[in-house]
């Protein structure tokens, strides 16, 4: 398992930037952490700003990976953190021999979108289906 000296209340705050009702415990970091990888950007004063988290997801067909919870804090946007954490995450999934990374994010967020096809991205046109059971 990665090995890093983290704050939770760093996270917490990150996270809240994407979505402010998320609450994001030690162990489900931990969790996300065994799942793969974690990629982590601190300030110079060691303040966690900056996450992206890849997990693999083996189908019968393939190795494939999913990227979750990038989030640069707002005040270092635009600085090309996301575009680091993002290569990152995809240096971690071509060492596991992954074929394919998937993720989705919203039409509205329009950073998101131009940074996932700026790194090579392309929109697979699917149907997606949430079944919520609690
Ligand atoms: C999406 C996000 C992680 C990008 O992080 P960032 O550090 O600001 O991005 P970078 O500085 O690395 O920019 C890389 C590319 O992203 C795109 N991008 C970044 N900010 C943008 C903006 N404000 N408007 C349009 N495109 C933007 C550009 O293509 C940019 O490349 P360029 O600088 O050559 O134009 C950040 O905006 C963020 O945390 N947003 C809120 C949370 C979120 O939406 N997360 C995604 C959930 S799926």
């Amino acid at each position: 398992m990665q090995q890093i000296d983290i704050s939770i209340d760093d996270i917490r705050a990150l996270v809240a930037q994407l979505d402010s009702t998320a609450d994001v415990s030690e162990e489900s970091l931990r969790h996300a952490m065994l799942q793969g990888y974690v990629c982590f950007e601190k300030n110079t004063d060691g303040r966690i700003v900056g996450m992206g988290w890849i997990f693999p997801r083996q189908t019968l067909l393939r190795k494939q990976a999913v990227i979750e919870d990038m989030i640069v804090d707002e005040s270092y946007r635009g600085k090309g953190l996301g575009e680091k954490i993002l290569n990152s995450l995809l240096v971690w999934a071509r060492e596991q021999g992954v074929e394919v990374v998937e993720l989705t994010t919203n039409p509205k967020r329009i950073a998101a979108n131009n940074l996932y096809k700026k790194v090579g991205f392309r929109l697979h046109e699917t149907n997606h289906y949430l079944l919520k059971l609690s």
